[in-house]
């Protein structure tokens, strides 16, 4: 039987593995992790990450040929195949602070396979690292083998969160780089062959490591772009009095654009896009090319100043001041069917409304008060190591308290801000949360999920980004 066995256990080990077993019921999977409340949650009913249709994956296979576990050497030492999925956050110090990726966790990991195995491997990268990393790890396993033989493998994960058990089954592609050697064949072969279980030979693309390295890296750095590029589109509605969602519409049926992706927004977030970008502009920046780097710095500067616009939108709507003032959230994750909350937009629009000093009410069906507070107190990048080593805060944020429902959030509040795009948010009953609210009542769609005209004529002033500007906001520059 061909053992496999992942390190890491969070948001793209657990369910790629899962999805793995279960198609692949010769092959044992087994998923460890250094974090002792991760794999209990795993081990339990109560699963540590949200994601639709995970749990029926889960149920079918644990304990069948799908196993969670603490004891990494032991597994590790057993398995044929090892997936790296540990987390490579942005670096806050020393050279490359706040853009290269610190590679402690993939190293760590990597030392540890080189001083536990005992037979020759197949270690893969399912972490998004920066192009050749691959190399550096060879060198990690080869100085320590002991005669063991390691093929490095790149074999990054495009899943997204929210769809990511749908896009597992049915990938667009999977990507396998390796050494073009006959050892490296052999290994992408054995990958592929587990693959092959239920994806489609011609969606398995093998290339040589450094292109599976880039080409992760690239797909980010496109996607992230595409909705930079619409929201730079939103501000020059909103000065014009054009409607970004006609202007996407009308763009994306040019088939070479394509519709995906240009729904304007307060701002991209989630756990890569930011990450890999800075990963990538410093990566030219090591090569020497400024100009490249300048280029893709820009997707992450326009991403910033759209969640400052937003912020200055709702302040300047309402007299220039929040101070005091309660404003419900309405959504907290970075997107809708998560849980998820890295570099969620939220975190910074809160912060902003917090410097004005608002008093926040914030309400999200997935994530729990103790994330909200933790991320709304956490210095930039800490979310990013692994639970048990984040620098806890001491105490919450005062001014913010968590609802248990949207009602409870717009009670008494002046503002309405909608940073999820959550389906529960289109059908809410806007006419009583009116009712409850001060006046006047207004509302800032970061996601344009509501029905401006329908809001309008309940009685709220409505900012919907990059759509024709309510009479109340044409004076009112946004600008930051
Ligand atoms: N989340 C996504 O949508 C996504 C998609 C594609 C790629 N990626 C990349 O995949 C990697 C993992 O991301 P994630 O979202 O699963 O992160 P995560 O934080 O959810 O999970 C990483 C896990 O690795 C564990 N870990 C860290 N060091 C370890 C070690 N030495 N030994 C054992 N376990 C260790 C942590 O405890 C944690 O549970 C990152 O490089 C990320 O950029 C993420």
């Amino acid at each position: 039987m061909v053992k496999i066995c992942c390190i890491g256990a969070g948001y793209v080990g657990g369910p790629t593995m899962a999805v793995i077993a279960l198609n692949c019921p010769s092959i044992e999977v087994v998923v460890v992790d250094i974090s002792v409340t991760r794999i209990s949650a795993w081990n339990s009913d109560q699963l540590p990450i949200y994601e639709p249709g995970l749990n029926e994956v889960v149920k079918q296979c644990k304990g069948r040929n799908l196993f969670f576990s603490t004891d990494l050497e032991k597994h590790v030492s057993e398995a044929d195949i090892i997936f790296v999925s540990v987390n490579t956050p942005t670096k806050t110090r020393g050279l490359g602070a706040g853009k290269a990726a610190d590679l402690t966790y993939w190293e760590s990991a990597a030392r540890m396979i080189a001083d536990v195995s005992k037979s020759n491997k197949i270690v893969v990268e399912k972490s998004t690292v920066p192009v050749k990393t691959a190399e550096a790890i060879e060198r990690i396993l080869t100085h320590n083998s002991k005669g063991i033989k390691y093929q490095i493998l790149s074999n990054p994960e495009f899943l997204a969160e929210g769809t990511a058990i749908q896009d597992l089954f049915k990938p667009d592609r999977v990507l396998i780089g390796g050494r073009e050697t006959p050892d490296g064949l052999k290994a992408i072969q054995a990958l592929k062959d587990v693959y092959a279980h239920w994806v489609p030979e011609d969606r398995i693309i093998t290339t040589n490591l450094w292109s599976a390295e880039l080409s992760k890296l690239a797909a980010n750095a496109f996607l992230a772009q595409r909705i930079s590029s619409v929201n730079a589109m939103s501000a020059l509605c909103e000065a014009t009095g054009a409607d970004v969602s006609q202007v996407s519409h009308a763009v994306g049926k040019d088939s070479r654009i394509g519709p995906k992706f240009l729904n304007a927004s307060v701002g991209f977030g989630g756990s890569c896009f930011q990450k890999d970008i800075l990963n990538l502009v410093y990566i030219c920046e090591c090569n020497g090319l400024a100009e490249v780097a300048n280029y893709w710095k820009q997707v992450i500067k326009v991403n910033d100043y759209q969640k400052n616009r937003f912020v200055n939108r709702v302040v300047s709507s309402m007299f220039n001041t929040v101070s005091g003032k309660k404003i419900g959230i309405m959504g907290f994750a970075f997107k809708k069917d998560t849980g998820d909350t890295r570099e969620t937009p939220a975190i910074d629009v809160c912060k902003g409304l917090l410097g004005d000093k608002a008093r926040l009410s914030i309400y999200d069906p997935q994530v729990t008060a103790d994330q909200i507070q933790r991320d709304l107190t956490m210095n930039k990048f800490d979310w990013d190591h692994p639970i048990h080593l984040q620098p806890m805060s001491p105490t919450g944020v005062k001014q913010v308290s968590i609802a248990w429902d949207a009602y409870e959030a717009s009670k008494d509040a002046h503002a309405l801000c909608i940073l999820t795009e959550w389906d529960e948010f289109k059908t809410l009953d806007y006419r009583r949360i009116f009712d409850n609210m001060q006046k006047p009542a207004f509302v800032f769609d970061g996601r344009n999920v509501v029905n401006v005209e329908m809001l309008r004529d309940i009685g709220f002033i409505v900012y919907s980004i990059g759509k024709p500007l309510d009479p109340w906001l044409k004076n009112m520059p946004a600008v930051a």
